[in-house]
């Protein structure tokens, strides 16, 4: 670790209180010009560090940049070392974990950026991802798994989030299938689970869960076609630091329900978060629009829909839409 990242480790463990740079070089074993030089640095970054002369640096309890020392602090003590990389600016983190994956990326490793140039969405989209508002990361999972539990992955992710969410909020997110997560009917988070092969023997070698939130995004920052259907964890005016400790509490989630997947007990607050179940929809099928009602999630995560002439289908992937009931 450099000075700089062990100075911020001490800054992020102590956040709001503040310790004198000669304590701070006692503890590193480092000058005090050392000290002052990784202050300044982090500052530049973007750390709100406070430095009073007679009192020494305190870290802003509304700081909020991403790191992994940040991060590190709020997950459980299983997943401590877990690989963690944070990147100011990518074309997106589900490229880049696919890229790491080549160089054995280990299972939990996790890529993180607070910008993506190229974020990608579901069936081509792209997914908005402005600088320092959201949280965008991408973690890899190397489970021994068949297909069909691979699906259940993606279910599992979106409920992990929406209980992450619930921790350091009053929200009550809701699940729209299969992975798009709600706050007050605006969508705030979305889904992408990329799986790679392994070429030779045509299974699956790893799992790459992006996860899109939009944390702290302003209303007026969306583009024009999504001010009415995004909207964001956190109202404009709120100045909760709090997207260290929600990402930290996603992953402690996501990697403790895959260790057991076969329960499926996530399964249950899955149906409990669902905003379709009960209600008439519109799902997508050789791309036109059928009218449908929303019956149930079955064991695999696929949703029963009831068809108009009364048959039963089950969709294991895809989009629906909601249709308003009269
Ligand atoms: C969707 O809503 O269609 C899925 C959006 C998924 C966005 C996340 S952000 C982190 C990861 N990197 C990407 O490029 N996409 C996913």
């Amino acid at each position: 670790m450099t000075v700089k990242n062990e100075v911020l480790h001490i800054l992020e463990e102590n956040k709001g209180k503040n310790i004198s740079g000669q304590e701070l070089a006692n503890i590193l074993c480092v000058s005090r010009t050392a000290i002052w030089k990784a202050i300044k640095s982090l500052q530049q970054e973007g750390y709100l560090i406070n430095a009073a002369s007679n009192k020494g640096y305190s870290l802003s309890y509304t700081s909020d940049v991403i790191s992994s020392e940040g991060i590190r602090l709020f997950l459980c003590e299983k997943f401590k070392n877990i690989p963690i990389s944070v990147y100011k600016s990518l074309s997106s983190t589900n490229t880049e974990a696919k890229a790491e994956i080549i160089q054995k990326g280990i299972h939990g490793t996790v890529v993180i950026s607070e910008e993506q140039t190229n974020g990608r969405g579901r069936f081509g989209r792209k997914f908005f991802s402005p600088p320092n508002t959201g949280i965008y990361m991408s973690i890899i999972l190397k489970p021994n798994l068949n297909i069909s539990n691979s699906v259940l992955i993606t279910t599992a992710a979106a409920v992990a989030v929406c209980l992450a969410i619930d921790k350091f909020t009053e929200k009550k997110p809701q699940i729209k299938w299969v992975n798009d997560i709600y706050i007050e009917n605006k969508k705030i988070c979305g889904i992408l689970t990329e799986a790679v092969t392994d070429f030779e023997s045509g299974t699956i070698d790893s799992i790459v869960i992006g996860i899109g939130l939009n944390v702290k995004t302003e209303n007026k920052t969306f583009p024009n076609e999504l001010q009415e259907i995004a909207g964001s964890i956190l109202q404009d005016n709120d100045n909760f630091a709090i997207r260290n400790k929600l990402t930290a509490e996603i992953i402690n989630n996501v990697l403790s329900t895959c260790e057991k997947l076969e329960e499926k007990k996530f399964l249950k607050i899955y149906k409990e978060r669902s905003m379709i179940l009960g209600e008439n929809i519109f799902y997508k099928k050789n791309n036109k629009w059928i009218e449908g009602y929303a019956q149930d999630i079955d064991e695999n995560g696929g949703l029963i829909v009831s068809q108009n002439d009364g048959q039963q289908i089950i969709l294991k992937s895809g989009e629906v839409s909601i249709r308003k009931t009269k």
